[in-house]
């Protein structure tokens, strides 16, 4: 009988071999091999498609080579590097956003969304105005702002004076420029992303019978990494060219969550705030209707396991 360590390194000589591209598959590249596009660049694989995958960190490509067929240096406050790869590409996902090492400023932000979009659009100039392309755009949640936790849907105002979520809201107007009979541009919206390495109710739990240096009375929004790439891969397979909500079904303040991780553990409550630490708030009680509508089923509808 195969054990399972022989089964692991079979499956690591595999990944290491030629893969055959299915008939069905696309060339699609992935901006922003982070989080996100890691776990994209999974799902595509395993859907037969031919992948390009970008990093800022020349460290970053032997790992990126056991993701994507290509992987790319890409940065966007580097004129050195460039997008010019994806001009003949079937589909486009751009994930990329400053890096978690350092505190982003507005210019950060400025020069890695709309630096990036640019170099984006730079190269799509040139492509074939006969060969379709699906682009998605993975956008925040947190455009919103403060709507004093309204019910809040994609139609709703963006809060354009938070200079972050400007730099946001115009990055996605960036991206929607290019939409044509043959360019369909889905902008996904997340809430804060959790998974994997990213234990956000377990972070949560950890407060319990501490105080939480944070507004607890604000209503932020959450999606699970599965659902991200659920989400994505749906977008692409739908064709998607709008905008949607990618957040799951909780709309609960802070506090409410909170307590309600803790009680559910049988731990003490955790106390928060009732006044904002930071400029830069989401208050919303953000819907994912829009997305549902059209068929979209959560995996994790809740950080609270029923
Ligand atoms: N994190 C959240 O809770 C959250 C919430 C809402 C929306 N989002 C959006 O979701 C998307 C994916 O987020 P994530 O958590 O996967 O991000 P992440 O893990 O921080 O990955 C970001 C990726 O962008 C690359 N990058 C950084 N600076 C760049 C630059 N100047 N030019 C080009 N590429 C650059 C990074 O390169 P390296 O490989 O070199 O690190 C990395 O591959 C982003 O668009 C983000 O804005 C995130």
């Amino acid at each position: 009988m195969t054990s399972s360590p022989d089964l692991a390194s079979l499956y690591q000589l595999l990944a290491k071999e030629q893969r055959p591209i299915l008939p069905s598959g696309e060339q699609r590249a992935i901006l922003g091999c982070g989080y996100v596009g890691e776990a994209v660049a999974k799902a595509w694989r395993q859907e037969g498609h031919q992948l390009w995958g970008t990093t800022t960190r020349r460290e970053r490509l032997a790992e990126l080579a056991e993701l994507v067929d290509t992987p790319v240096i890409f940065d966007s406050t580097d004129s050195r590097t460039s997008l010019s790869f994806t001009e003949g590409l079937d589909g486009i996902l751009v994930s990329f956003a400053p890096s978690k090492s350092s505190q982003a400023d507005v210019s950060q932000y400025q020069e890695t969304f709309l630096g990036g979009i640019q170099m984006l659009l730079d190269s799509l100039e040139h492509r074939s105005s006969k060969t379709p392309l699906q682009l998605v755009h993975l956008s925040s949640c947190g455009v919103y702002g403060n709507r004093g936790g309204a019910l809040t849907n994609e139609g709703s105002q963006l809060d354009i004076l938070h200079p972050v979520n400007d730099v946001l809201a115009r990055a996605e107007e960036m991206v929607q420029s290019v939409r044509s009979d043959k360019v369909k541009v889905c902008i996904l919206r997340l809430g804060g992303i959790y998974g994997p390495g990213r234990d956000i109710p377990g972070m949560l739990l950890s407060a319990a019978g501490s105080l939480v240096q944070r507004n607890g009375q604000n209503v932020p929004c959450w999606i699970h990494l599965d659902d991200i790439v659920r989400g994505v891969s749906f977008a692409f397979k739908r064709n998607l060219n709008d905008t949607y909500n990618l957040v799951n079904d909780t709309q609960d303040t802070g506090q409410e969550l909170t307590d309600r991780l803790c009680e559910q553990a049988g731990l003490p409550l955790a106390k928060w705030l009732s006044v904002d630490t930071t400029d830069r708030v989401l208050n919303a009680r953000v819907s994912n209707e829009k997305l549902k509508q059209i068929g979209f089923t959560f995996t994790y509808p809740s950080m609270i396991s029923q």
